[in-house]
């Protein structure tokens, strides 16, 4: 999967159409959390530095095909020419007129930003027209967008079709770098730490990094449906009750395989889903008192975690160990956040809550690889290829 990078063609004088992943949390107007528009900037300010021009594109959250007005784009120009230090154009839409005439007469070292792709229906239907009016503004196309490299839409996909050359953005190299080539090639011991609700959610996950990790600890409600299976009693804690016989496969395919698997020996439980019932650690070979459910992992469960990972040398986490956001279940979350930033190791957090996790523990910047796709670094995890990936020119 050697792809092509910005760093391997020419970009001087050129007009270049980046997808960009700039779906970031708006509230009123007001970005919450910038960072994929941070992430970005590296191959932003290369390709200015080159003296291209440049044309991005992305989209923000789920508008149906619709002009949203709260799914706006217009926030993220101001965000990005801050973060730039320069003027950002901005069209109020990704095609048509005004866009084609702002873009043809954009000078090197001027930047344009597209309106929400998705305010288009066509986006998601990687419509060839669509695709094709994209492409009309660039010879040469850059995909950075790691986020949204597991669909296959007409700005990730289908425009492909129709440019001189593509390749692939800074971002989209370094998350390429950790999620695929780490995973392939690791130095040892090499752990997987698997949390979240469901093990449905993980299970092509589980099944691909069974096959190269000596080490899997899993954590969150998807224990309890390990546990469950193993003939635990979890009382009213959260179960796919489906996928009982699964979970036991899976503890039998690790012995197989001599991947330590590791479960909760005790969790924290509590009398209802909330910070105000009673609580108790409880250990798996106990009978929970009736309606109690487990929230996090236990004490002990979290010191066999933090001793097991001492020696790893390359970790892999996705998934917190429990109801994180309350701070009474945080405690096995926030432990292991802390435990991954100071190992002497390469770590890797695969997007989504974990990240989350990460930031609330204070621990962000000591960690070696938090990823900016939930979605699309599930996929890698699970071992598969990404569609937007694919389709970029080969080395
Ligand atoms: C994300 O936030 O995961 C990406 O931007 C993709 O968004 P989507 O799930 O709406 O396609």
């Amino acid at each position: 999967m050697r792809k092509k990078s910005i760093k391997d063609i020419n970009v001087e004088n050129e007009k270049i159409f980046i997808r960009v992943d700039f779906n970031v949390p708006v509230k009123n107007g007001t970005i919450q959390d910038d960072t994929r528009i941070v992430a970005a900037l590296p191959t932003i300010e290369y390709a200015l530095n080159e003296g291209a021009s440049l044309i991005l594109a992305s989209h923000l959250g789920r508008p149906k095909g619709r002009i949203v007005s709260e799914m706006s784009l217009k926030p993220v120009k101001f965000r990005l020419s801050e973060l730039l230090n320069k003027d950002v154009l901005f069209a109020p839409d990704c095609v048509g007129e005004e866009a084609r005439k702002i873009a043809e007469n954009l000078k090197p070292g001027e930047v344009l930003l597209l309106e929400n792709l998705r305010f288009h229906p066509e986006e998601k239907e990687n419509d060839p027209d669509f695709s094709k009016k994209l492409a009309s503004y660039a010879r040469i196309y850059v995909n950075d967008a790691f986020g949204t490299a597991h669909r296959a839409h007409a700005s990730t996909v289908g425009i492909t079709h129709y440019v001189d050359e593509k390749v692939c953005g800074f971002l989209m190299e370094k998350e390429l770098k950790y999620l695929v080539d780490t995973l392939q090639n690791p130095e040892r011991p090499f752990a997987a730490i698997l949390g979240g609700a469901k093990v449905s959610d993980k299970i092509d996950v589980i099944e691909n990094l069974l096959n190269k990790v000596d080490k899997l600890f899993i954590g969150g409600a998807m224990a309890y449906t390990f546990l469950k299976s193993m003939g635990k009693n979890v009382g009213n804690s959260k179960v796919e009750e489906d996928k009982l016989s699964l979970a036991k496969e899976i503890v039998e395919k690790a012995k197989e395989k001599g991947v330590k698997i590791f479960l909760p020996v005790d969790n924290l439980f509590s009398s209802e889903f909330s910070e105000n019932g009673d609580i108790r650690y409880i250990s798996v070979d106990e009978d929970p008192p009736d309606g109690w459910m487990a929230l996090d992992i236990g004490e002990k469960t979290i010191q066999i975690y933090l001793n097991e990972l001492s020696d790893c040398k390359t970790v892999v986490w996705n998934g917190p160990m429990g109801v994180f956001e309350m701070d009474k279940f945080s405690k096995g979350t926030m432990a292991i956040a802390e435990k991954i930033s100071q190992l002497d190791a390469i770590t890797i957090i695969g997007g989504g809550d974990s990240v989350s996790a990460v930031h609330k523990a204070g621990v962000a910047e000591k960690i070696t690889h938090i990823s900016t796709g939930g979605g699309a670094s599930l996929q890698l995890l699970a071992g598969k290829t990404l569609p937007a990936i694919e389709v970029l020119d080969d080395i």
